[in-house]
């Protein structure tokens, strides 16, 4: 196995020190990303030493070192480009992405790296609609993936929500490593406590989730603001967009069994 630590060419030298007498070696894949690569040849130490590293701070990992399995893991960290403004990769991908638009980079924990269906229809919407300047609520933020998208699109600031402590730090991370934390406010406070409007909402929580939220996410949207909302079945679509009323659904995007629902107040329309 190979340990890979995601860090900076300012702190790669103090990442190598940590590891003390391992040999390791120093790859770059970006403009400030450096990994450092560190062979172990038992899995279980290679598991324990990223697990460390994880709980210090670091975004470790361990990936094969040869064979298919090494083939499909580098399949799985190929960054994601959408259009010519945004790309999603792993902090640890061994892939370069010098060149790539608008990248945003993505440390250990939270669901989202944008591959998903649920979360590519919402970041989707993010890279046609998003004009620039809007103050964004990211509602069940897992990795802050559909979030942070929004502000390197060009969206001023952040509110990310979750119920899960761990994706409220994961995102918390994932702005720091793309330096927007002073942009972003990350909370495991329930939306009722949250102060809108927003000018933009997104919910990537699933039908009951949103269902059962649906009155808050409307009070959080502004006047002529839109939300949109995923991880519902194509069948229900219409059946959500009724729970958020007084909100027209304006645009559906569908991919398989997955829908994302656009809406907006009634008579405003992109
Ligand atoms: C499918 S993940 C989406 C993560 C990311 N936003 C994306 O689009 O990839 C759903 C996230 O919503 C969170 N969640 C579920 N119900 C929630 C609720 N009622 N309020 C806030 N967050 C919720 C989960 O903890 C999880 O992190």
């Amino acid at each position: 196995m190979v340990v890979v630590v995601a860090t900076t060419e300012q702190e790669a030298a103090a990442v190598r020190a940590r590891l003390g007498d391992r040999p390791s070696q120093v790859v770059t894949v970006g403009a400030v990303r450096r990994l450092v690569l560190v062979p172990v040849s038992d899995e279980g130490e290679a598991e324990r030493l990223a697990s460390t590293l994880r709980s210090e701070g670091l975004a470790a990992v361990t990936r094969p070192d040869d064979g298919p399995r090494l083939d499909q893991w580098m399949r799985y960290t190929r960054p994601l480009t959408f259009g010519e403004r945004l790309s999603l990769c792993f902090a640890w991908s061994e892939h370069d992405r010098t060149d790539l638009p608008g990248l945003i980079e993505l440390g250990p924990g939270g669901f989202g790296n944008g591959d998903h269906p649920s979360t590519r229809l919402l970041v989707e919407e993010l890279v046609t609609r998003i004009q620039g300047g809007e103050r964004v609520l990211d509602v069940g933020c897992g990795s802050g993936v559909l979030g942070l998208s929004a502000l390197e699109l060009g969206a001023a600031q952040l509110v990310a929500i979750d119920i899960d402590r761990s994706a409220v730090e994961a995102t918390r991370r994932n702005a720091a490593l793309n330096g927007m934390d002073h942009r972003v406010e990350a909370t495991v406070a329930p939306l009722e406590q949250i102060e809108g409007p927003f000018d933009v909402v997104v919910a990537n929580i699933g039908r009951a989730a949103i269902v059962e939220l649906a009155p808050e996410l409307v009070r959080c949207l502004s006047p002529d603001g839109w939300m949109a909302v995923s991880g519902i079945s194509p069948s229900l679509g219409s059946l959500v967009a009724g729970f958020l009323r007084p909100l027209v659904e304006v645009e559906r995007r569908t991919s398989g069994e997955w829908a994302a629902l656009v809406l907006q107040r009634g008579g405003v329309h992109q």
